[in-house]
């Protein structure tokens, strides 16, 4: 096992770069993710775009089993490998016919178009600093992931090793990427100092020698934030990084996020049905329900003035403290939304939240919208935006 020997203690900081214009860092475009299951095809992810720039973070906010996280396996190069997990495990005949069709695909750079059929698996393309991740290679994928884009996960004692001493866990991502065993000790260890102490854990010289368990739940998930962040990463992925903790942790990693994008000139996804992490922590946000992306903005628009039908209810149905006098005040009513969540094997006709809309018309059950910029940055997958209510919060 590697160790990490004692020295002094770096006061090193990462210095604070100043933002330049607009360099873009990830265009998602036509991304599309789908499972093959025993009842069909599951859509999980239907022909989304968007755009990180440097020193933007984005939001993914919806509904659990919308099919964020499917986004962020998709951009991490997973998504294939864990769909088809499952299916070689579990899988009947027909599942295990379109993986290898699809797989044949990928061998001839073929699309699911070109097989004449649609296909499992991922497909569009994820352009990261100018280059088509989904056209590289396991190999080619692996220098990337974890260097240049690394993956924040859910806050959880199991994402961390119990037994292994956190600067050496901090380390392990430094290792794993030094193939030709160049680092210094002395290198590593400044470099897991300046991560630690960049999400401000307290003491770091000394605690860095304890445990996960001996840190309290808020301060995990900073050190899996400092993981994150040991390969000086360009974009930094986290998928719900607040669920599953209580409210004042959730209020920790929230300021810890704050911290690495304040410190950082990083470009983030962040992928969370928290509202409150959302507005504080992202600029521009996306809004998903059943596979689609229903809207994107900046986040202070979309959450102040929702444009889609779906953002409105989804807001109305859990809003945070802070917006309930305000809700009470104008006369809204908190209340969840009516009807079922779409079934992504079956998905409505049309527009993809109509079975659930109040506002649904003939055209919406028959047509699927057009993604329409409403307002300089603001797109809204709706046919009826001019016609909707005004709705302010
Ligand atoms: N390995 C899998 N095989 C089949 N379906 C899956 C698999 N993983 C996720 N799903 C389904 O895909 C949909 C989207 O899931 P996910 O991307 O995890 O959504 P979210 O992160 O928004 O909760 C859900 O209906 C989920 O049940
Ligand atoms: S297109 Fe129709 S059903 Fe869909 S959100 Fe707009 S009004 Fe509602
Ligand atoms: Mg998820």
């Amino acid at each position: 096992m590697k160790m990490l020997c004692s020295e002094s203690i770096f006061n090193t900081k990462y210095i604070t770069l100043i933002m330049s214009d607009r360099e873009e860092i990830l265009r998602v475009e036509g991304l599309k993710a789908f499972y093959a299951t025993p009842r069909g095809l599951l859509k999980a992810v239907n022909d989304i775009s968007f755009t990180i720039y440097k020193g933007e973070s984005v939001g993914i906010f919806g509904e659990s089993g919308a099919g964020k996280s499917s986004i962020a396996l998709a951009i991490m190069g997973v998504f294939n490998k864990q769909a088809k997990m499952f299916v070689a495990a579990r899988g009947n005949d027909e599942m295990k016919r379109l993986w290898s069709l699809k797989e044949k695909a990928l061998k001839k750079k073929l699309t699911s178009k070109d097989m004449g059929e649609e296909l499992p698996g991922v497909e569009g393309h994820i352009w990261f600093k100018g280059e088509d991740l989904l056209a590289l290679d396991e190999k080619e994928y692996r220098k990337i992931r974890g260097n240049e884009i690394t993956y924040v996960p859910q806050a959880s004692r199991t994402s961390m090793n119990p037994y292994t001493e956190i600067d050496i866990q901090t380390a392990e991502a430094l290792w794993a990427h030094d193939e030709d065993d160049i680092l210094w000790e002395k290198e590593v260890l400044r470099r897991v100092l300046i991560a630690l102490d960049l999400v401000e854990i307290a003491d770091v010289d000394i605690r860095r020698k304890l445990k996960p368990s001996e840190f309290s739940m808020g301060e995990d998930q900073r050190i899996l934030i400092a993981m994150a962040l040991i390969m000086n990463p360009v974009l930094m992925i986290a998928d719900e990084p607040t669920t599953a903790v209580d409210v004042g942790v959730q209020k920790r990693v929230m300021e810890a996020i704050q911290l690495v994008r304040d410190k950082l000139e990083l470009a983030m996804l962040l992928i969370s049905n928290d509202q409150g992490l959302i507005a504080q922590t992202t600029d521009k946000v996306g809004v998903m329900s059943a596979g689609h992306l229903l809207e994107f903005g900046d986040t202070l628009t979309v959450m102040k003035r929702p444009g889609h039908p779906f953002t409105r209810a989804f807001i109305m149905s859990n809003p945070p403290m802070h917006l309930i006098r305000k809700i009470r005040e104008k006369g809204l009513k908190i209340r969840g939304i009516p009807g079922k969540v779409p079934d992504m094997v079956e998905l409505p006709s049309g527009c993809p939240f109509h079975p659930r809309c109040e506002y649904v018309v003939e055209k919406c059950r028959e047509i699927k919208p057009d993604y329409r910029e409403v307002e300089k940055g603001h797109w809204v997958m709706c046919h009826r935006f001019e016609e909707l209510p005004e709705f302010e919060l």
